[in-house]
């Protein structure tokens, strides 16, 4: 049966374009819808060259907060669409929590940092200027707290040669692109569950 997912950007959506490259190229049977809060976007012209649709949310201000207008268009967005997962990919906006309530288990977001060190904004600099050795990246559901929620895996990548914060996210995005994409992968076509806040495949 063919599965639903909804991607959620506001920028670059390099992770986005991977996820969807290598459905394709795995033949996946996925049908992804991209949604952003931000039409200037860049990921929106990749996801429009893959041929995914792609919805932008009309009623939202600059920030982080979701206003209810905008709360309302997410919903009925995810309503229509009905996915299996949705997962954030670069959103930056805090997803409401009737949002999360509702979708509860089905949203997945993916942070530059093995969490829980570096949560929220800057993470691969919060890192950086920390000095540590190894960071990495977490793919996690959604709670109500910031990059709180039930972790379901994590890789670690080796910073101790990089002399920039762009340099410490690039090696870390590398390793996103790969775990994103397994992760979507297992969600979606194998058996889990959440015990507290282990995750667990079988
Ligand atoms: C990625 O590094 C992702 O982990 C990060 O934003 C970048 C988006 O890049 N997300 C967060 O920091 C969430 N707190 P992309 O648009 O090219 O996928």
């Amino acid at each position: 049966m063919e599965k639903k997912v909804a991607i959620l950007i506001s920028g670059r959506g390099s992770n986005m374009e991977s996820l969807i490259n290598l459905s394709f190229k795995e033949n996946l049977k996925i049908e992804f819808l991209v949604v952003s809060d931000n039409p200037e976007a860049e990921g929106l012209k990749k996801a429009e060259k893959l041929n995914v649709k792609t919805i932008v949310i009309k009623n939202l201000k600059k920030g982080w907060k979701m206003e209810r207008e905008g709360e309302e268009e997410l919903l009925k967005i995810l309503k229509d669409f009905s996915p299996d997962l949705i997962l954030l990919a670069g959103f930056m906006r805090i997803i409401p929590p009737n949002v999360i309530e509702k979708y509860y288990l089905k949203i997945v977001n993916i942070h530059p940092s093995l969490l829980p060190s570096f949560k929220g904004k800057d993470a691969q600099k919060q890192a950086f200027d920390y000095g540590v050795k190894v960071s990495g990246c977490t793919v996690h559901f959604i709670d109500m707290g910031v990059d709180t929620g039930p972790i379901i895996d994590q890789r670690c990548v080796d910073i101790s040669k990089a002399k920039s914060v762009e340099e410490v996210s690039n090696l870390i995005l590398e390793k996103e692109h790969q775990l994103y994409f397994e992760v979507m992968k297992k969600l979606l076509f194998s058996k889990w569950k959440v015990e507290n806040r282990n995750v667990y495949f079988y």
